[in-house]
């Protein structure tokens, strides 16, 4: 963080605390975070500036001095979830003029985006992009200064930033970056555009955060890259993904590792060997797939084929045969035949993944597949989806049957959404496990016997 950054945090502070001595409350704040784990980490510094500043954190909007958007634009439907969210805020900010409205991320990167905003939403105050996160400070601080909105999009990356501040959301996991951007420009997919070029940060800059979370009682981690398989290679010092796992692995005190997303191409033979050697890094490959046509694959420029990964797939299972193999598919893209589709229906078959993410193909302007043919209608695509789906609940209803009756190590992570009473967590192959247990097994890992297997989730009791 540089100088003048802390300066602006300090002087916000100073007329944060002037304001809680004045009224006898202190500011709150509330993050809208939209998206991928990308943006619930850069939302996590956003909320460590906000600590700085003197915020306190809200649930209620109604009562924020602060409300921040962090968007995502990956399909329409994130899109669309943000500007009707920011259209309610609207009559919140006519009851309560000072709050301040910010709206920052992926979707503000988007060419125009802030520019619609700006005239749209008179009533946002702060917009910023990926580029320049690390400039709220500033934004904020021109903004107590009574400058007026703050508009800014920076249209290239500013390398890789360290020591940023960080509120973290959990105590015993954490999402650590390792490379920002992506390069791959799969042809229907708006990231590339709106988080820049590939960007790793160092190694060891990487180990010492790591060292410092597991000092603070972090467990699990989760590294975060576009495509983690090729972290490391722009900096052209040798280092690789598989040398930094081998590194962190050796980190004393640290449980498992985990690390998302894996990109087939780049997935060798020597990473697989290196993730089953190693002691902490997580029996799951997720290893988005995207379609099982080589036809389509070509044109989303994937860079493989159906056949190599199948190739892949014998591969992992070769070095761990039990480890849970999960996927992304996209039904639907432009062009994609009856047969394309029968094509991913059967890789589905004869991967038999553990678990998918689907979604219907959206379209992104700017993006080649914007501007490819695209007859099939929106109820076909839905109609495939629904199809897929149910091949994929089969096949993991499957495998969680088989789990019947074992036991498995759980990191536990809370009560469970659906049942307050019942606390849940995760296994090393991230299904989710919900058991009844005492609220202080919290940020601990415990083996539970499975006595329920279900289609997405397993009951169990704690194992002895
Ligand atoms: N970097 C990761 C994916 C990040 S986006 C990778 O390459 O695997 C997460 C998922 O969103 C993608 O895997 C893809 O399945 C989906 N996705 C991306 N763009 C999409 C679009 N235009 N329409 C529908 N789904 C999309
Ligand atoms: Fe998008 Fe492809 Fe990059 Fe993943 S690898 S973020 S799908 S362009
Ligand atoms: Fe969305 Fe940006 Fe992530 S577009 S999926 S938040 S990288």
């Amino acid at each position: 963080m540089q100088e003048q950054d802390t300066y602006y945090l300090n002087e916000i502070c100073t007329q944060n605390a002037l304001y809680t001595q004045q009224t006898g409350r202190k500011k709150k704040c509330l993050t809208h975070t939209f998206g991928c784990q990308m943006n619930e980490r850069d939302s996590e510094i956003l909320f460590g500036f906000l600590a700085q500043m003197g915020y306190e954190k809200t649930d209620i909007e109604a009562e924020a001095d602060l409300v921040l958007f962090n968007t995502c634009c990956i399909r329409e439907k994130a899109e669309s979830k943000v500007l009707s969210h920011l259209g309610e805020l609207k009559k919140l900010k006519q009851k309560n003029p000072d709050m301040i409205i910010g709206v920052c991320g992926c979707m503000m990167q988007q060419k125009g985006m802030a520019d619609t905003i700006r005239s749209s939403a008179p009533y946002v105050d702060v917009i910023f992009g990926t580029h320049n996160l690390h400039h709220f400070p500033e934004y904020m601080y021109n903004v107590y200064q009574g400058k007026g909105r703050q508009i800014e999009i920076l249209d290239k990356e500013e390398g890789v930033q360290e020591g940023l501040p960080s509120y973290r959301e959990y105590p015993f996991k954490a999402l650590v970056n390792i490379v920002y951007g992506c390069n791959n420009f799969c042809t229907y997919c708006i990231v590339p555009y709106v988080r820049g070029r590939e960007r790793s940060r160092k190694q060891a800059d990487i180990v010492q955060e790591v060292k410092q979370l597991v000092a603070d009682g972090v467990v699990e981690i989760t590294l975060l890259g576009q495509n983690v398989n090729s972290y490391g290679l722009d900096l052209q010092d040798g280092t690789n993904f598989a040398g930094l796992l081998q590194e962190l692995d050796q980190i004393e005190g640290l449980r498992r590792i985990r690390y998302m997303t894996s990109h087939p191409k780049d997935l060798t033979e020597e990473l697989v060997k290196t993730i089953a050697e190693s002691s902490k890094v997580v029996d799951h490959f997720h290893l988005p797939v995207q379609s099982g046509s080589s036809r389509v694959l070509e044109l989303m420029n994937r860079r493989y084929t159906k056949e190599h990964y199948l190739q892949l797939i014998d591969l992992i299972r070769k070095y761990m045969p039990n480890a849970a193999i999960t996927t992304d598919i996209i039904v639907g893209f432009p062009g994609e035949t009856e047969e394309d589709f029968l094509e991913t229906v059967d890789l589905v078959r004869k991967v038999k993944f553990d678990n998918a993410f689907t979604f219907v193909y959206s379209k992104r302007a700017g993006t080649p597949a914007a501007r490819m043919e695209d007859p099939i209608s929106l109820d076909e695509k839905k109609e495939r989806l629904q199809r897929l789906n149910d091949a994929l609940s089969d096949i993991s209803r499957d495998i969680n049957d088989k789990l019947q009756d074992t036991v498995v190590e759980v990191l536990v992570e809370g009560p469970s959404k659906t049942n307050e009473e019942m606390l849940t967590g995760r296994t090393t192959s991230n299904k989710t496990v919900i058991f009844a247990g005492d609220p202080s097994l919290i940020g601990q890992i415990v083996p539970v016997t499975i006595t329920e297997a279900q289609t997405w989730v397993l009951k169990g009791t704690l194992a002895e």
